[in-house]
């Protein structure tokens, strides 16, 4: 019985948690890490990064598309369905082979980050107290090939005086798992002056740092929390009433003694707020 309790409120924990993180929905313009915003979304483009290697008798091409900000665009209907970037990959490998004035061989396409619709990346920085953080890593798991989970690590430095047009830099493609750097003034945080060329177009640059309209904010995720915390309480414990305890009736709303009671608890805890309230407005002035 009490385990069973436990192992619930361990499901329901668990549940919270999942929930919790795809609340906060990732937004490039609006990027928040250990309480500083940045605009990321100056990189908001699809980056390709060519390297190529000599490989006797052929040419070796390997190529990386990357977009920060959102997943890739889909490839034209021209690419054969099977060399193409597989859908919601913010980041894609493939390596194409070149070999006189054969045709081109794709030899390998491959999802380093993002595999299934409404992936996000984390945003990882240390700080020390007041300082923004000058470098983050920006970090999102891919598909899973021959056992190895493939995932990429952007290490983000901010460049105040650089262009948001620098390319990334392959730092090394090890183990499923590809390092990129990344100087820009995009990755300097917004109070710091980072991305000079907003222009005043962003009215609330700089404002609240942790509330936005958006919905992203604390207290919305807070308020999304309770509301799906209650479900799952609700859902959960009509579940356990019925299928373990076999209650019917209205027996099957958990603690139910509790809840006949909540209305007229309100109602006091109300009339409790509002005789203070008015008592202290008597006190004060009179209202017409
Ligand atoms: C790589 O090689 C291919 C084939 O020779 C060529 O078309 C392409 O421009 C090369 N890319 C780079 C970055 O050198």
């Amino acid at each position: 019985m009490r385990r069973m309790m436990r192992a619930l409120f361990a499901l329901v924990f668990v549940a919270l948690v999942l929930i919790g993180r795809a609340t906060a929905e990732f937004d490039c313009k609006k990027t928040q890490i250990a309480g500083y915003t940045y605009d990321l979304s100056l990189l908001a483009n699809d980056i390709t990064l060519e390297t190529n290697t000599t490989t006797p008798p052929t040419i070796t091409s390997t190529k990386y598309k990357v977009n920060p900000c959102a997943p890739l665009v889909a490839e034209p209907a021209s690419v054969p369905e099977i060399d193409r970037c597989p859908e919601n990959a913010w980041i894609c490998r493939s390596v194409t082979n070149y070999k006189n004035d054969d045709k081109p061989r794709v030899t390998e396409v491959g999802t380093v980050a993002g595999v299934r619709k409404g992936d996000e990346p984390i945003l990882e920085a240390r700080t020390n107290g007041n300082q923004s953080p000058t470098t983050f890593h920006w970090k999102l798991a891919g598909a899973e090939v021959d056992k190895l989970t493939w995932s990429a690590d952007i290490q983000f430095i901010c460049d105040k005086n650089g262009d948001n047009k620098n390319q990334p830099q392959i730092v090394d493609f090890k183990d499923g798992l590809l390092k990129l750097e990344w100087s820009v003034p995009a990755a300097c945080a917004l109070e710091d002056g980072g991305s000079g060329d907003d222009g005043g177009k962003n009215p609330d640059k700089g404002g609240d740092k942790d509330e936005d309209s958006s919905g992203g904010g604390f207290f919305s995720t807070i308020f999304t929390l309770l509301v799906v915390g209650f479900a799952l309480y609700l859902v959960i414990g009509v579940m356990y009433k019925v299928l373990v305890v076999r209650a019917n009736g209205l027996d099957i709303i958990p603690n139910l003694a509790f809840w006949r009671e909540f209305p007229y608890l309100c109602a006091d805890f109300t009339q409790h707020m509002w005789n203070m309230v008015s008592g202290r407005r008597r006190e004060g002035y009179s209202v017409v």
